[in-house]
């Protein structure tokens, strides 16, 4: 479990819109591992945000950089392939989707990426037994899908635990609320892959405040956590 790599992904949700390629090089340059890219269809979820040609002007600011694409939408088994076609290294699809998730994770790794599969905070983590093998990653939302800004959701801590414990091969991100202090919490729980919006690009400097991150996490993850 703690050998698997630790990821710092910004996520561009809280970047400005208006300057997207100079937040991305900005995000990169201050030590990210990627970019975390949100998805919103204004149906999954209440709220738009971005389109495939977004993720293709991303892609083009930092043609280096991996990108995990969250995709908070009614059918991503019909949009996964348009976004990896736009740039996307790792496509997260929703669990409670409704479509059929299994051969929407097949379809995303027969395309060569990487699948994810998130689940809201009211859904349990048995939810996730039935794709054991099938996805590369687990991403446990630790607030209600849909907006940047939102408090953390407790009651995500031991859903990463027992995401964890099912999934032991797997990547386990959390998303929602992470700062150092609640990323160093789900890190000791089992996160290796945390998604940071706010706090990240609301910082005076996210060089620093990345660093802070990873130095917290790396404590807790040597101390066994
Ligand atoms: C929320 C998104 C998150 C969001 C997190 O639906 O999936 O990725 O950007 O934002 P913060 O870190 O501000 O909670
Ligand atoms: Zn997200």
């Amino acid at each position: 479990m703690k050998s698997k790599t630790l990821q710092i992904l910004p996520s561009i949700l809280s970047a400005r819109m208006g300057h997207l390629a100079e937040d991305c090089r900005r995000a990169m340059d201050a030590g990210a591992d990627g970019l975390h890219v949100d998805i919103m269809d204004g149906h999954f979820v209440p709220n738009l945000t971005m389109g495939p040609d977004i993720l293709r002007a991303v892609r083009e600011a930092v043609p280096q950089a991996y990108l995990h694409v969250h995709l908070m939408v009614m059918r991503p088994d019909l949009y996964a392939p348009k976004f990896i076609e736009a740039g996307a290294d790792t496509v997260l699809i929703h669990a409670e989707a409704p479509c059929d998730v299994k051969a929407a994770l097949a379809a995303i790794r027969a395309s060569g990426k990487r699948a994810g599969l998130t689940i809201c905070p009211e859904t349990p983590v048995a939810a996730l037994a039935e794709y054991k093998g099938l996805a590369d990653e687990a991403l446990i939302m630790t607030v209600h899908p849909g907006f940047g800004g939102q408090s953390f959701l407790e009651s995500g801590v031991p859903k990463i635990e027992e995401a964890a414990r099912m999934w032991p091969a797997a990547d386990i991100s959390v998303d929602g609320g992470i700062n150092a202090e609640t990323g160093a919490r789900c890190a000791a729980a089992g996160a290796n892959v945390l998604l940071a919006g706010s706090f990240l690009f609301k910082a005076a400097d996210m060089r620093d405040a990345i660093a802070d991150m990873r130095w917290k996490i790396e404590s807790v993850r040597k101390a066994g956590g």
